[in-house]
């Protein structure tokens, strides 16, 4: 592997906090104990069912915040592009020749065909209903017959620019239409250093899944914030390998870092931290609203990182799920990818056969919940408690 300016550094402090992280979980080993809420939180069904809600948050969420739109190395050369079309609005995004993100409504300015609707590397983009053509900053540089659009000033022609960013390997884009610039500083705030040291920007993507569910976005998502039901749930899967209602959570404002134990922690949880093996594992990173980065081991082989987007569906009890399995720059060692490939497929098993099949049959309880019945989230699900909080108080804020 190349040596890159810096990395050794970013190693230590990758090792260093995910050293601290597992201090903190072993010390709950020994306990038996977890990290726990004040109390016990009502949730009102009608936040997974209510079409209403559903609309607002959309708006709130999906197109006011930085969503992630994809990682570096989704788009890794000049005229690389990809789509980004799972929240309606579909979105190009491109690497320009001097190595920036630009993203792109993909609705030519012409009579709003879409422009793009295959991926490749290009050197510019053409129409194909009446062939105009753009440069990868989106600039008009075709016009076939210009003669019919005399008097239209040909540089307001251009494809519609829409607020990007890329930081620390995540591509953000913002679709509110007012067109404001991201401030990714503030949004981030200290999970910032947290991600800095994944170098998710020089991370590979091996397999990518999209994987549906039968149940609002939030429900799905809710599956990922606790480890309260790997024994019962996931008894021969990830409760194999995790142990249940087991949990340590790390505040980050909007974004949060979770860790449960892993099984071969075990061996070695009474001894003292210098004689601790190396880990590959890095707790779940979750970044707000709707994306977890699974920092984990492929046993005997090295480190993956899972990553799951989930979004809104058509309606409000159907979501999808991006997944996508990237192996790290510093797992690259070995040549082979089949092994993040054979985790990738466990994890979308899993996922879609237990996690969201209990989603699916909950959605369907919810909507004819009756009245005054709430769900409850436990003290022991802390993260998801702090979750929707952070839900509450944006779509409260701007009720
Ligand atoms: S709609 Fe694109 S060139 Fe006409
Ligand atoms: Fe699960």
């Amino acid at each position: 592997m190349a040596t890159r300016p810096g990395i050794d550094a970013m190693r230590e402090r990758r090792l260093a906090s995910h050293y601290a992280l597992r201090r903190r979980t072993l010390e709950r080993m020994r306990d038996k104990s977890t990290d726990l809420d004040a109390a016990p939180m009502p949730i009102d069904p009608s936040i997974y069912t209510d079409a209403v809600f559903a609309d607002r948050e959309r708006r709130l969420l999906f197109h006011g915040l930085p969503i992630v739109a994809g990682l570096s190395q989704d788009i890794p050369e000049a005229g690389d592009m990809m789509l980004f079309d799972v929240l309606g609005p579909s979105i190009i995004l491109i690497r320009s020749k001097a190595g920036t993100v630009n993203a792109f409504r993909n609705m030519c300015p012409h009579r709003g065909a879409k422009v793009v609707t295959e991926c490749s590397r290009r050197t510019r983009l053409t129409c194909r209903f009446h062939a105009w053509t753009f440069d990868l900053e989106g600039k008009l540089i075709g016009l076939p017959g210009k003669e019919g659009f005399d008097g239209l000033d040909r540089a307001a022609l251009g494809l519609l620019p829409v607020p990007v960013v890329e930081r620390h390997g995540l591509i953000f884009v913002r679709l509110e239409p007012d067109g404001e610039a991201i401030d990714i500083d503030d949004f981030l705030g200290d999970f910032a250093a947290e991600l800095e040291h994944l170098d998710l920007a020089n991370a590979t993507p091996i397999r990518r899944s999209e994987i549906p569910c039968e149940a609002n976005w939030k429900y799905a998502f809710d599956t990922y914030g606790e480890s309260y039901h790997f024994a019962s749930l996931h008894p021969t899967t990830i409760g194999a390998l995790a142990y249940s209602n087991v949990m340590i959570y790390e505040n980050h404002g909007l974004h949060a870092r979770l860790a449960f134990p892993r099984e071969e922690f075990n061996v070695y949880k009474d001894e003292p931290e210098e004689s601790w093996p190396h880990t590959d594992y890095g707790g779940l990173y979750f970044l707000f609203p709707n994306m977890v980065i699974n920092v984990n081991a492929i046993a005997g082989v090295g480190q993956f990182y899972g990553v799951s987007r989930l979004f809104p569906g058509e309606s409000v009890d159907r979501s999808s799920t991006l997944l996508t399995t990237y192996q790290p720059a510093h797992a690259d060692g070995v040549v082979d990818t089949a092994k993040w490939a054979e985790m990738h497929d466990f994890i979308q098993r899993v996922v879609t056969d237990e996690d969201y099949s209990v989603s699916r049959d909950g959605q369907n309880n919810l909507r004819w919940a009756p009245p005054g019945f709430t769900t409850k989230l436990g003290r022991n699900e802390i993260a998801l408690q702090h979750w929707h909080r952070n839900l509450n108080r944006i779509m409260g804020d701007s009720a």
